[in-house]
C-alpha cells in the first residue's frame, strides 16, 4: 500500500502468542491484556534499546475492547480494570517514549476471541475512532466473515483509513483466510490495499510450528516472494524467540529467516524477563540490517539438499546480500560444503560476514570451495559484500 508508510519491514511487538486472551486481571495482573502490559511492554522497548533498533511498534491484539459498543456506535476499550484511561491515553503514554500504538480489529461479526468485530456498516466508524484516538497500525483479522464480505471490507478499510487523514499502517489478515494462494487470493491488489498481511496460519510457542511455517513460505515462493517490496510485505507471523519453545540454535534461525524473508519483525515475548540469549538474537544489528534492506526483496530459497540443507540468498542494495545455511538435520553438526559460484555469485572476489559469530571471514574467490558447520536445526548466516564495495570503502 502506497501510503508512505512501512518502507521497510515493521518491528515491534505484538500481544497475541504470548499473552493470547487473558483477561484475568485479578488473578494475573501482571499478565492480563490490560494497559499495564502496554505500558510495561512500551518502557521496555524504550529503555531497553529496542526503539533504537527499529522496534517501535506496541501492538494490541484481541480482547481488548468491551464486548458492547458505546451509545453511539463505538467500539470502546474495555473500562473496568483493564483499561480504565483508555486506549488515547495509552498512545500518548506510547508517543511520548517514541513509539507507535497498533490495535487489533476484525472484519466480521465478530473478533476471533468473541469481541465486537467490524461489519461493513462499522468501518468508517472505526477506521475514525483509531484515528481520534491516535493509533498508528490496525491489523484487522477476518473471524466471523465470508469471503464476499472479505472482499468488500478489505479494500473499504483502506480507504476509511486514508480518509480519516492519519497515517495509519494497515495490515490484512484476509489471504490467510482465503489459503494463501491464487487464484483465491490476488496479491497484486493486496499489495494496493495493505501494507502487510498474513498469509497463513498462526505461529504457536515451537519449532513445529516454525518450520511448518518455513515450509509453507518456501514451497509457495515463487507466488509469495515477487508480492513483496517496499510498503506491502508477506507476514509469516510473530516471532516467538524469547519464549518457552526454541532453543538458541532455533531462535537464531527464526530470525535468519524472517531476515531473508523481509518479514515484518513483530516480537511476542516478555521483554520484562528476556533472556541475554534471546536479547542478543533479536538485537542482533546485522540480522536487523538485513531485514531492513532499503530495496525491500524478499529473498527465496536456492538450493534444497537431500542432506537437509536449505540454502537461502537475498539480494541487498549496493550489491551486497545475504546468505542462510540452515540445517533440517537432528543428529550433529552438518559440514556442508559448497561455493560462492555454485550460489549463482558471478566471478570475483568477495568478504562475508558471520552474522551470528559478529566476525569478518576470510576473502573467498566465488570458485573456491568452503565449507559451513552447521548445528542441528540451526543456521549459519552470512552479509555478503563484493570486493569492489570494501575497496571503495577503503576497507582491508
Ligand atoms: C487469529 C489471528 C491471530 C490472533 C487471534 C486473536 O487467530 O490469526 O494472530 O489475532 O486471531 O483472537
Amino acid at each position: 500500500l502506497d501510503n508512505g508508510l512501512m518502507r521497510t519491514p515493521p518491528m515491534g511487538w505484538l500481544a497475541w502468542e504470548r499473552f493470547r486472551c487473558d483477561i484475568d486481571c485479578e488473578d494475573d495482573p501482571q499478565n492480563c491484556i490490560s494497559e499495564v502490559l502496554f505500558r510495561d511492554m512500551a518502557d521496555r522497548l524504550a529503555e531497553d534499546g529496542w526503539r533504537e533498533l527499529g522496534y517501535v511498534y506496541v501492538n494490541i491484539d484481541d480482547c481488548w475492547s468491551s464486548k458492547e459498543r458505546d451509545a453511539q456506535g463505538r467500539l470502546q476499550a474495555d473500562p473496568k480494570s483493564r483499561f480504565p484511561g483508555g486506549i488515547a491515553k495509552l498512545a500518548r503514554y506510547v508517543h511520548d517514549r517514541g513509539l507507535k500504538l497498533g490495535i487489533y480489529g476484525d472484519l466480521g461479526t465478530y473478533t476471533c476471541g468473541g469481541y465486537p468485530g467490524t461489519t461493513l456498516d462499522k468501518i468508517e466508524i472505526d477506521a475514525q475512532t483509531f484515528a481520534e484516538w491516535g493509533v498508528d497500525m490496525l491489523k484487522l483479522d477476518g473471524c466471523y466473515s465470508n469471503s464476499t464480505e472479505q472482499e468488500q471490507g478489505y479494500p473499504l478499510m483502506t480507504k476509511a483509513l486514508n480518509a480519516t487523514g492519519r497515517p495509519i499502517g494497515y495490515s490484512c489478515s484476509w489471504p490467510a483466510y482465503q489459503g494463501g494462494l491464487p487464484p483465491k487470493v490476488n496479491y497484486t491488489l493486496l499489495g494496493e490495499i495493505c501494507n502487510l498481511w498474513r498469509n497463513y496460519g498462526d505461529i504457536q510457542d515451537s519449532w513445529d510450528s516454525v518450520l511448518d511455517i518455513v515450509d509453507w513460505f518456501t514451497e509457495h515462493q515463487d507466488i509469495l516472494q515477487p508480492a513483496a517490496g517496499p510498503g506491502r510485505w508477506n507476514d509469516p507471523d510473530m516471532l516467538i524467540i524469547g519464549d518457552y519453545g526454541l532453543s538458541m540454535d532455533q531462535s537464531r534461525s527464526q530470525m535468519a529467516l524472517w531476515a531473508i524473508m523481509a518479514a515484518p519483525l513483530f516480537m511476542s515475548n516478555d521483554l520484562r524477563t528476556l533472556n541475554s540469549g534471546a536479547r542478543a538474537v533479536l538485537q542482533n544489528k546485522v540480522a536487523i540490517a538485513i531485514n531492513q534492506d532499503p530495496l525491500g526483496i524478499q529473498g527465496r530459497r536456492l538450493i534444497k539438499e537431500k542432506s537437509g540443507v536449505d540454502v537461502f540468498w537475498r539480494p541487498l542494495s549496493g550489491g551486497s546480500s545475504a546468505l542462510v545455511f540452515f540445517s533440517r538435520r537432528t543428529d550433529m553438526p552438518y559440514r556442508y560444503q559448497t561455493s560462492l559460484k555454485a550460489l549463482n555469485y558471478t566471478a570475483g572476489t568477495y568478504k562475508m560476514y558471520d552474522v551470528f559469530l559478529e566476525k569478518p571471514m576470510p576473502v573467498l574467490k566465488d570458485a573456491t570451495e568452503f565449507v559451513v558447520s552447521i548445528n542441528p536445526t540451526g543456521v549459519v548466516m552470512w552479509y555478503v559484500y563484493p570486493s569492489t564495495k570494501w575497496q571503495e570503502e577503503g576497507e582491508e
